[in-house]
C-alpha cells in the first residue's frame, strides 16, 4: 500500500524516529532480516523507543487516534451495566468482585465506569489496571485522581503482572489489535512469511518460505475450506494462545469482555480482504505503511475473533457471545439511558449528546466494525450484553 500524504512530522518526532530506525537498521544489517512480528513488537514496545513506551501523545485531538470511551461515556455506562450483572451473580455465590482493565489509555473508561458503578451502588472491591505504558500509567493516575473521590481512587491498583485467584470482570478495549502479528503472502500456493529487511534508507518487505507460517496459514485455510489466491496477503496473531491461557489460569469466577476492530474468520480472510488488515495511525491519518514513521505511529491489525474464540475456549473459558458493539450497547440499555439523560439537557446539549451516541452505535460509524466478544468461567448467568444479538454461530 502506498502511504498517504501524512501530516507534518515535528523535528522532535523525526529525530526520535530516525534514532530508532538507525539502531534497528544496524541490527538488521548485522544479523539479517527480522520477521514482521518482531518489527511490530519493537516498534510498539521497544523498552527505549517503542510507541507505547515513549512519551509522545497518542490519544485524543493532539494524538493519533480516538477510542469509544473518549467519544462519550455511553460505552462505560453499558460496561457498568454488564459489570453489575456479573457482580450480583458472583455475590449470590458469596464472592466479592473486582475489575481488571488491560490497556487503560487515558483512564477515561476507568473513570466513567467507576462513576457509573458508584451511582449503581456497585463499586468493585478493587480496580486493577495492567498497561505496558508507564507514561500512560502516569496520565491515568492523574486523570483518575482528578475525576474520582479519594475513596474510589484508593480502589485502583496498577499491576505489572496478572493477579491470582481473580473474581470479577476483565476488560480489554482496543488492546488486542496492538498485539504483534505475523504477516504472510501466498506465493506458488504456499504462505510465505513477511520479513523486514534494510532498504537504501529505512526498511523494505521481503518474503521467505517458513514452515511454521505455512502450517498456521494452512490450518486457517482448511478451517475456511478455501484456498487463498496467489498474492493474497494478511496477518495472524501468534500471541493469542499464551495470553488467553494466562488469563484463564488467573480467573476463578467471572467474565472477560474484549472489544476491538475485527471480524469472524470468514469475513476477516474474505477474498476481498486480499491486502490484510494492517493499519497505521499518525495524527488521525490512517495509512498502510508500517515503515513510514517507526516508533511514533501506531501499528494495528484487526482481530480474528474466531482465533480468539479458539484460544480462549481451549484455555478453559466458556464463550458467552459475539456481537457488534452497537448490539452490545443496545442490549445493555444505551437508548433508554440516553432518553433519560437528555430530558434534563438544554436543546444544544441534547443535539451534541445524540450525535455522540450515533458515533458509537450507527453501523457506518464504529458500531458494526467494532466487535465485542465475551467469555466466562465459574459464572452461573448468561451475559446481558449478548441478549439482543449473538453472532457466535459465525465464529
Ligand atoms: C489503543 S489504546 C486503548 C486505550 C483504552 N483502552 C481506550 O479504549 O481508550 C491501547 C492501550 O493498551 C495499552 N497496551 C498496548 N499493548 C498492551 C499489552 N500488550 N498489554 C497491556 N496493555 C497494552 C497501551 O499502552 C494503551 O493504553
Amino acid at each position: 500500500m502506498i502511504p498517504l500524504d501524512l501530516p507534518a512530522f515535528s523535528a522532535e518526532q523525526k529525530e526520535f524516529s530516525d534514532q530508532f530506525v538507525e539502531r534497528l537498521r544496524a541490527e538488521v544489517l548485522a544479523h539479517g532480516p527480522i520477521p514482521f512480528s518482531e518489527y511490530m513488537q519493537r516498534s510498539l514496545y521497544d523498552t527505549e523507543f517503542g510507541y507505547y513506551v515513549n512519551g509522545f501523545s497518542k490519544l485524543g485531538a493532539d494524538g493519533d487516534f480516538v477510542t469509544a470511551p473518549e467519544i462519550s461515556n455511553h460505552f462505560a455506562a453499558c460496561l457498568a451495566a454488564q459489570c453489575c450483572q456479573v457482580f450480583s451473580a458472583l455475590s449470590a455465590q458469596g464472592l466479592s468482585s473486582s475489575v481488571l482493565e488491560f490497556g487503560a489509555g487515558s483512564g477515561k473508561l476507568a473513570a466513567d465506569l467507576l462513576l457509573a458503578l458508584e451511582k449503581a451502588d456497585a463499586l468493585p472491591e478493587r480496580y486493577f489496571i495492567l498497561d505496558v505504558s508507564s507514561d500512560l500509567q502516569q496520565l491515568q493516575a492523574q486523570s483518575l485522581k482528578d475525576a474520582l473521590s479519594a475513596d474510589i481512587f484508593e480502589r485502583i491498583h496498577w499491576l505489572s503482572s496478572l493477579p491470582e485467584n481473580y473474581n470479577g470482570v476483565v476488560i480489554a478495549n482496543e488492546v488486542l489489535d496492538a498485539f504483534a502479528v505475523e504477516r504472510f503472502k501466498i506465493a506458488n500456493g504456499v504462505a510465505e512469511r513477511a520479513m523486514v529487511a534494510a532498504g537504501p534508507e529505512g526498511f523494505v518487505w521481503q518474503f521467505e518460505s517458513h514452515q511454521a507460517t505455512a502450517k498456521s496459514v494452512g490450518s486457517i485455510a482448511s478451517d475456511l475450506d478455501a484456498d487463498f489466491s496467489e498474492g493474497y496477503q494478511s496477518e495472524y496473531c501468534p500471541m493469542l494462545a499464551p495470553w488467553w491461557q494466562a488469563l484463564s489460569e488467573m480467573i476463578n469466577h467471572g467474565a472477560v469482555i474484549v472489544c476491538d476492530y475485527g471480524a469472524e474468520r470468514r469475513r476477516y480472510y474474505s477474498p476481498k480482504a486480499s491486502d490484510g488488515t494492517l493499519r497505521c495511525f499518525y495524527r488521525h491519518t490512517v495509512h498502510g505503511d508500517p515503515f513510514a514513521r517507526p516508533a511514533v505511529q501506531d501499528i494495528t491489525a484487526d482481530v480474528d475473533f474466531t482465533a480468539v474464540a479458539i484460544a480462549a475456549t481451549e484455555a478453559g473459558l466458556e464463550l458467552q457471545g459475539f456481537t457488534p458493539m452497537s448490539q452490545f450497547m443496545l442490549s445493555l440499555g444505551v437508548l433508554e439511558r440516553h432518553e433519560n439523560t437528555i430530558q434534563s439537557l438544554e436543546e444544544r446539549d441534547q443535539i451534541v449528546a445524540t450525535s455522540d451516541l450515533k458515533r458509537v452505535i450507527l453501523p457506518q460509524e464504529m458500531g458494526d466494525r467494532f466487535m465485542v466478544i465475551g467469555f466466562s468461567k465459574g459464572l452461573e448467568v448468561a451475559l446481558d450484553g449478548f441478549s439482543k444479538a449473538d453472532w457466535s454461530r459465525l465464529l
